[in-house]
């Protein structure tokens, strides 16, 4: 029986957190499968963190980041490079993770040169196309070019759905975040970190971070960290962790909103298993990013998702995670309730598990071969309890 040759390709944090389980799982399959892995670096060391701890080595690097890179500039850069890596590695087929210009420009280079594309975490949709900007757009982009879908919820297999795909190409999976989510986060975890040893998390009530979304530089972080810095000054028990991403816009505003305060800790991006295992001991998330929305439901944690609209509706409608926007007196107002009304704080503090059961790398592994006719049937498709 032929070999499937698999090359998946990506660029930025998330989406190797996401790929990196599903690499692993590839790679447990080695009589009907070979994967390698592309990275165009669009991330730098924030990539790199997610390699060394999953051990994974790519097989192709581009090297593109840039400082205060433009989309023009990612897209080009990365664009020209993947061609020439499908013309050497001649994959079977191209996996992408999600929404970023990398998953976009792979697909596009898989396009061009005939080779099929799998799309995983498929379909998530805000129906606007500048927010999140241009994550939307991508994956919407993604969308048109796959040839297989692999949708973490039955939601996103409907927004798939209504824009025609043929259901024949859906697989609903699960997300594969929950698979990396529940192989790391221990309670007996310990940091070894000083920032993160230094904190008592018994007596502090530790608000955990993160920010940047393209359409939120400027004035919507300003107001957000404003929010905070009111936060903080008014309730002495609560600490701020937030690890800055390494982009220089954001750096600049945080430092001069939230710089010096005591009790907030600005801290460089942190390492996977620390940050997952820092949620599993925070009171809350406050956060503008996609995966720490499917992470923290999951670990039971209230989260405040700094923007107007978002792409996962599933654990708003179970009540764990709020949509507040960016306006200051919202997110002072919102965090308020949640540090002074327990039942608030208990009625959206339940653990929900709408994202996935730790077996989505299984269920895509499955899925590929079903798919690409290595054998076996459809798998049975990840359902929300
Ligand atoms: C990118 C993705 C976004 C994803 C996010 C996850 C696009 C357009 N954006 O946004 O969808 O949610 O990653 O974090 O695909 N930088 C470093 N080192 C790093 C990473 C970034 O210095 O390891 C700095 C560089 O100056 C870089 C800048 O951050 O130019 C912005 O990075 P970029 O990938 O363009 O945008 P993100 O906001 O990270
Ligand atoms: N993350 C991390 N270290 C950090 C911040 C986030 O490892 O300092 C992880 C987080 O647990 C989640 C992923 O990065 O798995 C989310 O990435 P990000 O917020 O950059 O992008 P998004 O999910 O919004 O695309």
């Amino acid at each position: 029986m032929s070999i499937l040759n698999v090359l998946a390709i990506f660029g930025t944090r998330p989406e190797a957190i996401k790929m990196a389980p599903l690499v692993k799982e590839l790679e447990r399959h080695p009589d009907q499968i070979r994967c390698s892995v592309a990275v165009t670096a669009q991330h730098r060391e924030m990539l790199d963190q997610v390699l060394e701890l999953f051990r994974i080595t790519p097989a192709y690097d581009l090297n593109i980041m840039l400082p205060n890179q433009t989309l023009y500039e990612i897209t080009t850069r990365a664009l020209t490079g993947l061609g020439e890596i499908l013309d050497e590695a001649a994959p079977d087929i191209v996996l992408v993770h999600g929404d970023t210009t990398t998953t976009f420009v792979a697909g596009l280079a898989a396009f061009y040169r005939q080779i099929k594309v799998g799309h995983v975490e498929a379909g998530l949709r805000t129906g606007n196309k500048y927010s999140p900007f241009p994550e939307e757009m991508n994956r919407r982009l993604t969308g048109a070019i796959a040839d297989i879908h692999f949708a973490p919820t039955v939601t996103a297999k409907s927004n798939l759905l209504k824009e025609g795909v043929n259901p024949e190409s859906i697989l609903v999976t699960g997300n594969t975040v929950i698979d990396a989510l529940l192989a790391t986060v221990k309670d007996s975890y310990a940091f070894n970190n000083p920032v993160l040893d230094a904190i008592d998390y018994t007596k502090s009530r530790v608000l955990v971070v993160t920010t940047h979304r393209r359409e939120n530089l400027g004035e919507p972080m300003r107001n957000v960290y404003g929010a905070l810095r009111a936060v903080v000054e008014k309730h002495s028990d609560v600490e701020v962790v937030f690890p800055v991403h390494k982009n220089p816009k954001i750096r600049q505003i945080v430092e001069s909103v939230l710089g010096g305060l005591p009790r907030v800790h600005l801290i460089d991006p942190l390492e996977y298993a620390p940050m997952v295992n820092l949620m599993n001991k925070a009171y809350l998330v406050l956060t503008d990013s996609g995966g720490l929305q499917e992470e923290a439901p999951s670990l039971g944690k209230p989260v405040l998702v700094l923007r107007d609209t978002t792409e996962r509706p599933e654990a708003i409608d179970a009540g764990t995670v709020q949509m507040v926007g960016t306006n200051r007196d919202a997110i002072f107002n919102a965090c308020q309730t949640l540090l002074e009304d327990r039942t608030q704080y208990d009625k959206m503090a339940n653990a929900v598990n709408p994202y996935g059961d730790g077996k989505a790398c299984a269920r895509i592994a499955a899925g590929l071969k079903y798919f690409c006719n290595l054998g076996g049937s459809k798998p049975r498709e990840f359902i929300t309890q």
